[in-house]
């Protein structure tokens, strides 16, 4: 029975992994979540399974030594699959410092625990230990609007706070690999969406404005390009590579599916439009008119676009969820969780929003 310690398993990818690992693997495998509750932190996206006994929350900052390392002291790990992270590009650019702490520093923290729990004394390392370092495609940079692919291969060129400090945890993680042999991977993902994601982001946020009849912000002139992947595939290309992935690599994860945000935009107009009943007081707020175009964001990425080439050949990973099907599914999620959407749009997310869109 593996035991795995998932770091920032109350955001929205990690509540997302956790949800997948219990399903495929039930009372196999015990999870330890361990996560400080950011902002972007909420233990109600977990709430369905925080009675199992084979679930724990453990709140604690990863940059915190002491208690990372008391819960490698404590428990026999297996598996780290590390998520905790600043993840909002345009907070990057508000606020970078925090950036450096929890992604660099706690990265840092992450690595040495694990290290110095796992290793033996003659530099080698017990076969069943693995830690996955979860990252972005952003640490690639930008693409050309007319062609062009990340690779694993690609060289790194991060252009915002956000993805120059990913850039520096891969570093980290990479020159662990190189200098200890320790056992790990990294996935550099695209732009995930679905259940549970904070508002501050391009998908929930619009969903969430349309439904209020409030504008829909469109930064610069709509067109940057991103490689939208669903959540759950995420999720499963994260064990895949965990269990199947060979020591030492990194796996690029993407979609596929590459949209301008425009697009985006305006399919989740459509879907709302068909998805909502007629006699629904909220039909009535959803239109293009409310799509409003505001001053760009600083260094902002053209174009994102993953070749998922070698998860596919070495591990058998494709996205299975055509963003046709996603981005409906999410919505469909949005409707019926208004309750969350609410808590979460409370208080600081009003503060940000405010300070954000001068609204
Ligand atoms: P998120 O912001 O929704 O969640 C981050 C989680 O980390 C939160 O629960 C937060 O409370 C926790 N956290 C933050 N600082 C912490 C600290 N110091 N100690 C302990 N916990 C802390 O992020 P997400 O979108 O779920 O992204 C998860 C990971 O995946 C990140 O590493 C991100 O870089 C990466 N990633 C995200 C995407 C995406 O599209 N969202 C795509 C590729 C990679
Ligand atoms: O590519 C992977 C990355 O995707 C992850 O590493 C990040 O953690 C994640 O936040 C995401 O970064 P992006 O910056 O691409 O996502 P975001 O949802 O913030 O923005 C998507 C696009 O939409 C981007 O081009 C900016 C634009 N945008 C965003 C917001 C919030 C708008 O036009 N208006 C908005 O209000």
């Amino acid at each position: 029975m593996y035991t795995y310690l998932v770091t920032g398993g109350a955001g929205f990818i990690g509540s997302n992994y956790i949800h997948y690992m219990l399903d495929k693997y039930g009372d196999d495998i015990r999870i330890i979540n361990v996560d400080v509750l950011t902002y972007a932190g909420n233990p109600e996206n977990l709430s369905d399974i925080e009675q199992l006994p084979n679930y724990k929350f453990v709140r604690a900052d990863i940059t915190d030594k002491e208690a990372i390392s008391k819960l490698f002291a404590e428990n026999d790990i297996d598996r780290v699959v590390h998520f905790a992270a600043e993840s909002h590009v345009d907070r990057s650019i508000k606020n970078p410092e925090v950036f450096v702490q929890t992604n660099v520093l706690g990265t840092a923290v992450m690595l040495n625990c694990a290290r110095a729990a796992w290793e033996q004394p003659d530099g080698s390392y017990p076969a069943d230990k693995r830690f996955l370092h979860v990252s972005t495609d952003e640490v690639y940079g930008s693409l050309e609007e007319d062609g062009g692919y990340f690779y694993e291969t690609t060289p790194y060129a991060p252009h915002s706070p956000y993805s120059a400090s990913k850039a520096s945890s891969d570093m980290l993680v990479k020159a662990y690999i190189d200098t200890y042999h320790f056992p790990a991977n990294i996935t550099n993902c695209s732009n995930n969406y679905g259940p549970y994601q904070f508002p501050e982001k391009l998908i929930p946020l619009i969903i969430n404005n349309a439904l209020h009849g409030k504008k829909l912000p469109v930064y610069g002139d709509g067109k940057n390009v991103r490689d939208w992947l669903y959540v759950m595939d995420h999720a499963k290309a994260i064990d895949m590579v965990q269990e199947k992935g060979r020591l030492g690599e990194t796996y690029n994860v993407g979609g596929h599916n590459e949209k301008q945000n425009i697009e985006i935009i305006r399919i989740i107009l459509d879907v709302l439009k068909e998805q909502l009943p007629d006699d629904d007081p909220r039909k009535a707020h959803i239109s293009e008119d409310l799509i409003t175009y505001v001053e760009d964001r600083k260094g902002h990425d053209r174009r994102y676009a993953i070749a998922p080439d070698k998860i596919k050949a070495e591990i058998g990973w494709e996205p299975e969820t055509m963003f046709e099907e996603g981005i409906r599914k999410t919505i469909q999620w949005y409707f019926e969780n208004t309750a969350w959407m609410e808590n979460v749009t409370s208080g600081e997310y009003r503060n940000y929003y405010e300070e954000m869109y001068k609204a």
